[in-house]
């Protein structure tokens, strides 16, 4: 019997291309200044034409499996937390379970925006404990730009593409030791995509719209709190919260009084890359994670969703 689930191995990948704050200029009226002290990023990574959400899982998930010394066809489970899949069907996560070469598995995706990860962690973490799976393949895979408005010059600038991944495998010591997750869909208007397809056509609006001030407000409020319930008093020696804005991580480190060099900033680098950044925010900095430190992880996103991770490195 192994009580607990734990991560053994992370894995990143970006795309290729590197767009810098600047390059903005061409499209809207901004400056790397404004975007730079509003949100803390200096560029994103923005995939190539029909590069999509699998083809960025697959070599995350690649890295991930080799870290974790596991082979694809040893995986119980393929969990993609994704609000840009490939295809409205098959999920994403059978897309990038046929990449891998691990028919058989079970495999699905998991919305919950930019708490994608969160959710699928979480998920994960039940059907090991519950005794359904042993090997995990959990993946926040993004092709954010293919839902902006390149000209909503309060939206466009924030997010960029990418894919993070994590295995989890039962283990006799402790990994995750608790989570909360949470919605409250009465925000759905305050960032969303407002569009479905029928008849072969898109129906509303195809892009991200946002009110910034509102999710600014509440990310700051319930990952504090989301991270206050699954931590209590207990030792946080790295916070990796969603990478949205540099001022969002840095107002709720200081409530939770994590000193900076504790607490992982890829947003400079990535932007928001939604359900990927957490896991992308991991693999980038897995190097300085010690066996048995203690790790916060807390987002929030569409929903509005948000949840937070107490576990054992
Ligand atoms: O996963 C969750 C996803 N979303 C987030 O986490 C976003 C949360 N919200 C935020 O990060 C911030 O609210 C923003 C970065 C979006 C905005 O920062 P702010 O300091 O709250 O700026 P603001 O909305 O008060 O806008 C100030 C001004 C406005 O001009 P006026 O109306 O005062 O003349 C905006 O039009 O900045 C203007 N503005 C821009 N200027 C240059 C908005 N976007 C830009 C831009 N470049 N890209």
């Amino acid at each position: 019997m192994s009580p607990y689930a734990r991560i053994v191995g992370v894995g990143g990948h970006l795309p290729q291309r590197v767009m810098e704050n600047d390059e903005w200029q061409q499209y809207i009226d901004t400056s790397d200044e404004w975007i730079r002290s509003r949100s803390g990023i200096q560029r994103r990574h923005i995939a190539a034409e029909g590069e999509l959400a699998s083809d960025l899982a697959l070599p995350a998930a690649q890295q991930a499996l080799a870290n974790a010394q596991l082979a694809a066809g040893a995986l119980d489970m393929i969990i993609v937390a994704t609000t840009t899949p490939d295809r409205i069907y098959p999920a994403t996560a059978c897309l990038l379970q046929a990449k891998l070469g691990a028919a058989g598995c079970a495999a699905f995706d998991v919305q919950a925006v930019c708490s994608g990860f969160m959710y699928a962690l979480s998920i994960g973490e039940a059907m090991i404990v519950a005794g359904r799976a042993k090997k995990i393949l959990v993946v926040g895979a993004e092709v954010y730009s293919h839902i902006l408005d390149w000209t909503d010059r309060g939206t466009c600038v924030l997010f960029g593409d990418g894919a993070g991944a994590a295995v989890l495998t039962a283990s006799a010591t402790p990994g995750i030791l608790a989570t909360r997750l949470h919605a409250d869909g009465n925000y759905a208007d305050k960032l969303t995509v407002n569009a479905h397809v029928k008849g072969g056509e898109l129906l509303g609006d195809g892009h991200t719209r946002m009110d910034g001030a509102t999710v600014y407000r509440f990310a700051v409020e319930k990952m504090t709190e989301a991270a206050k319930a699954v931590a209590g008093d207990n030792e946080i020696d790295w916070l990796v919260l969603h990478q949205a804005n540099r001022r969002i991580i840095d107002t709720v480190r200081k409530r939770l009084q994590v000193p900076e060099e504790k607490t992982v900033f890829s947003v400079r680098d990535h932007g928001n890359t939604s359900a990927a950044s957490i896991p992308l925010a991991l693999a980038e900095r897995a190097a300085d994670f010690k066996g048995g430190d203690r790790l916060l992880l807390a987002a929030v996103g569409g929903g509005f969703t948000w949840g937070a991770t107490y576990l054992q490195w």
